[in-house]
């Protein structure tokens, strides 16, 4: 990508989004001048307009801080962010406690504006900041038997007040296989807009998978364990029958409550029309090939 983001930024130095925007559309430019698109990235994707700052901010899922859209908003900002640590273990030849600091210190951030399809069919458009996931996990050394890759999120009932409801067997933990983990599109998000990710949306550090739905973005991580199991995941432990392992966003296999054929698109308004899922959620081209041979009604 194009350039080097330092998350340096505090509350006070906010970017306005029109800024924002207009220094994309010149990046994006720029890029296009030179012949050269986003590493990784969809052919699309400086053409998409991303949902605004209040949007993306206010309707959540986090269900450690309550089951409305509107609670992790209201509660999160009880969660402690730094210091921070993630735990990688595991499976990897470096396995040890890493300072949140540290690795903002050597990982490349970059801007990703990618569509984020939820589960419960609706959808925005996210600019995220952050860092791939492959190189933490290079940081920390993939050993050969590792086939899976584990993730857990921060537990702490004094901070979380929705983690009293046992809506969810806490901590919230989420995985991928191990080639999906690497692949170029998996991110850990650490900003959005280029200020600090905000607490309801999972900060410091969260995992962002945009061909898959929501839920595999697991917020708030503080472990990562590379291991030859597939690892069990919230959802699926939860109501196995209406969520797999694998969750690819796919407008032919539906909920077993609802339709994933179209979805709503947050910020659209009122009467916007719900628009046509796309398969892997429009990064087909990317991620199709990881998939090649199986069976995705099965194996959904
Ligand atoms: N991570 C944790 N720890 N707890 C959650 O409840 N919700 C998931 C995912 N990650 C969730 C989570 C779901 S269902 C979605 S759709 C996304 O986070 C929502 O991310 P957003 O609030 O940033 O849009």
């Amino acid at each position: 990508m194009a350039y080097r983001w330092k998350n340096t930024l505090s509350s006070q130095d906010v970017t306005p989004e029109a800024a924002f925007l207009s220094r994309r559309t010149l990046i994006g430019a720029a890029l296009a001048g030179l012949g050269l698109a986003g590493a990784g990235l969809p052919a699309d994707a400086e053409s998409l307009t991303p949902n605004t700052w209040e949007d993306i901010t206010r309707y959540n899922n986090y269900y450690e801080f309550g089951t409305d859209k509107g609670d992790p908003a209201r509660n999160a900002r009880m969660l402690t962010v730094a210091p921070w640590t993630v735990r990688i273990d595991g499976l990897v030849d470096r396995p040890g406690d890493y300072a949140f600091d540290e690795i903002m210190r050597v990982m490349t951030i970059e801007e990703r504006i990618y569509r984020f399809r939820c589960v419960e069919a609706w959808s925005m458009v996210v600019p995220w900041n952050g860092f791939e996931l492959a190189d933490l996990l290079a940081l920390a050394g993939v050993q050969p038997g590792a086939k899976y890759v584990a993730f857990e999120t921060v537990l702490r009932a004094d901070e979380m007040p929705g983690v009293r409801y046992r809506v969810l067997d806490w901590p919230y933990v989420e995985g991928l296989r191990l080639d999906e983990a690497r692949h170029p599109l998996t991110i850990m998000a650490t900003g959005i807009y280029g200020r600090d990710i905000p607490a309801q949306n999972g900060a410091p550090l969260r995992l962002v998978v945009p061909w898959k739905y929501g839920f595999k973005s697991i917020k708030s991580v503080v472990r990562i364990t590379l291991t030859d199991k597939e690892p069990p995941t919230s959802w699926n432990k939860a109501n196995a029958r209406e969520y797999g392992f694998y969750s690819n966003v796919n407008p032919e296999v539906d909920h077993p409550r609802w339709s994933q054929a179209t979805e709503r698109q947050i910020g659209g308004g009122l009467f916007s029309p719900r628009k046509p899922t796309l398969m892997f959620n429009g990064y087909g081209d990317e991620v199709a090939g990881l998939y090649a041979g199986m069976d995705l009604v099965k194996n959904f």
